[in-house]
């Protein structure tokens, strides 16, 4: 089952995300990032378990990133990420924005789900925000995708 996150998920998605930041495959996130931002999370549940998550971060009156994707590694390969980015797209197209991105290093899975890839530097708000912090900016290995709401 998809739905929004609501405050008592927090622990969870902090775990789940933190799963993946210890490898370095995502950034982590704190509590208090997730509770001022929390309307903007969409979570995968089964039986009561968080098994998934992603955050539509929203940049201006266009553009949003999809970010902090997530899945149990035990639930991976079921459909739950594309589902996950689906409702995204979806709640993406109703606010009225334009255009979402990602920066991933499964360009595999965003290719499949209608992302096409473009230049890092298409998304210079991103590099402010993030990348500049980043300890892999100067060996960033994320390659960037963009897919235009209204296109399909
Ligand atoms: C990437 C991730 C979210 C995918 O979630 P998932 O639930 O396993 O993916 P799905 O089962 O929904 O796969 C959807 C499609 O993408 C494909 N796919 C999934 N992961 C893929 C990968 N790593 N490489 C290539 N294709 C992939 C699937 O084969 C499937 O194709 P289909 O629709 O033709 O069957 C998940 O593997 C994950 O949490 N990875 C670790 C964290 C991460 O890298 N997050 C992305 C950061 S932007």
């Amino acid at each position: 089952m998809l739905r929004p996150a609501i405050i008592s998920d927090a622990d969870s998605i902090v775990s789940l995300i933190e799963t993946f930041a210890e490898k370095n495959l995502m950034l982590p996130i704190t509590h208090d990032f997730l509770f001022e931002h929390i309307s903007n999370y969409q979570i995968a549940e089964k039986d009561g378990k968080i098994i998934g998550c992603v955050f539509l971060r929203v940049y201006n009156g266009t553009l949003a990133e999809v970010r902090s994707l997530a899945v149990d590694p035990q639930y991976q390969g079921q459909g739950i990420g594309k589902a996950l980015v689906e409702q995204l797209k979806k709640v993406a197209r109703e606010i009225g924005l334009k255009k979402l991105f990602a920066l991933t290093v499964t360009p595999l899975f965003f290719k499949h789900l209608g992302f096409v890839e473009t230049d890092k530097e298409s998304f210079p708000e991103k590099i402010w925000l993030d990348c500049d912090k980043c300890q892999k900016r100067d060996k960033c290995d994320e390659i960037a995708f963009v897919y235009e709401i209204g296109s399909s």
